[in-house]
């Protein structure tokens, strides 16, 4: 029996998580947190808010589900992987916002680290048991969101209803926004070179419409492994729950005879800067993905509140990182120190645009 501990357990991850669970004789839930939304009687131990490492030491589970969005995930990251105790993440700012003292605190806990991120768990399958020096590439793919294909000018005006109308996917709200502008993908690859120790100019990101590939894996011989499947976040989060069994899931196989085609492009890095900009603040490393994050958190926020056009969100998340102080991140201190002040330029600059 697996006790688990379900961080955001009414986002769009946690309910998903909860219909996983239930329907799995080995997991069990011991613990469940939100944000705001009252959760009584959902699990033995629940919690509304606040710390949420206090309820992780009253559970002591065997496997923590990182469902939160945002920064504010990071305490409960840190806590499973200093403790080696296994955490299934999907809370991807966390691991940017503090990837090296995320993976030192993951090799002194010795715990198992099983990305929910539909991507990063694809590529895991791919990447498990293969030696480094075999591995060229890492690719990972993109739906391109809902405005793929459109020029800069044809985004001046887009509301945040057209910007959560997610072609493929069906999540919560940050995510959604951050699939339009590609800024997910940028978080995706700088979760992916923490998680995997792939050098940047390693990661490839391509468009892949239709999101049935989920990562791809070139090795040194011009061979590549990739991983299939719907778009269903059922099945990574089972995957990450219940490894290394792989559970059944009520997803069904994909349907090859149903005309799958594999279309794939570059990204339109122009009209959608954000991706370029993570990669650059993923290579300048420090408090950099750290400060990307931030900014990225504020200007969405904006967004989704009318009170900054969607292509003021890269504009934010540029003038943000052209203004911070790059710092090493040796500490939590300094990470929590440099979201904050990434967080008051952002909100300044998303003021004034
Ligand atoms: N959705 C997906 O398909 C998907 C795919 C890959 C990765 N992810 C990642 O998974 C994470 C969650 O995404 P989501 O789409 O599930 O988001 P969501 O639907 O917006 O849910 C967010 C969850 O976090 C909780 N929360 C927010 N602030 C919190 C805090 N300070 N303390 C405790 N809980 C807090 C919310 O609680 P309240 O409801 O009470 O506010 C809610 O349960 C994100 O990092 C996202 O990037 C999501």
């Amino acid at each position: 029996m697996k006790r688990i501990a379900l961080l955001g357990a009414t986002g769009s991850i946690g309910r998903q998580a909860l219909e996983i669970i239930a329907a799995h004789p080995d997991l069990e839930l011991a613990a469940a947190a939100s944000g705001s939304q009252p959760i009584d009687g959902l699990a033995p131990l629940t919690q509304v808010g606040g710390d949420l490492t206090e309820l992780l030491e009253r559970a002591q589970p065997d496997v923590v589900l990182n469902a939160v969005v945002g920064f504010a995930g990071l305490p409960a990251t840190l806590w499973s992987l200093e403790r080696g105790v296994d955490l299934a993440l999907a809370n991807k700012e966390s691991l940017v916002a503090a990837g090296e003292l995320a993976t030192s605190a993951w090799r002194r806990g010795g715990g198992r680290l099983l990305p929910v991120d539909s991507e990063h768990s694809a590529a895991q399958q791919c990447l498990e048991g293969r030696a480094p020096e075999t591995v060229r590439s890492l690719v990972l793919t993109a739906s391109g969101g809902p405005f793929r294909g459109r020029s800069r000018e044809e985004l001046g005006d887009v509301t945040p209803a057209e910007a959560l109308a997610h072609p493929t996917w069906n999540m919560g709200p940050k995510i959604t926004v951050d699939s339009a502008t590609l800024a997910n993908k940028g978080l995706e690859l700088i979760e992916a070179h923490f998680l995997f120790g792939l050098d940047y100019e390693q990661i490839e990101v391509v468009i892949h419409p239709t999101s049935t590939v989920h990562a791809l894996v070139r090795f040194r011989d011009g061979a590549a492994l990739a991983h299939f499947g719907y778009p269903d976040m059922r099945v990574p989060i089972s995957f990450a729950l219940t490894y290394p069994d792989r559970a059944a899931t009520p997803v069904p196989p994909l349907d090859l005879a149903s005309g799958l085609t594999l279309e794939f492009a570059a990204p339109d890095l122009e009209t959608f800067p954000l991706l370029a900009l993570a990669r650059r603040a993923g290579e300048q490393g420090g408090t950099y993905p750290c400060a990307f994050n931030a900014a990225n958190e504020v200007a969405v926020a904006a967004f989704l509140e009318g009170r900054l056009p969607f292509l003021g969100i890269a504009e934010t998340v540029e003038e943000t990182l052209a203004s911070v102080e790059g710092a090493p991140a040796r500490n939590l201190n300094e990470v929590v120190e440099a979201n904050a002040e990434a967080r008051r330029l952002a909100e300044r600059t998303a003021a004034t645009a």
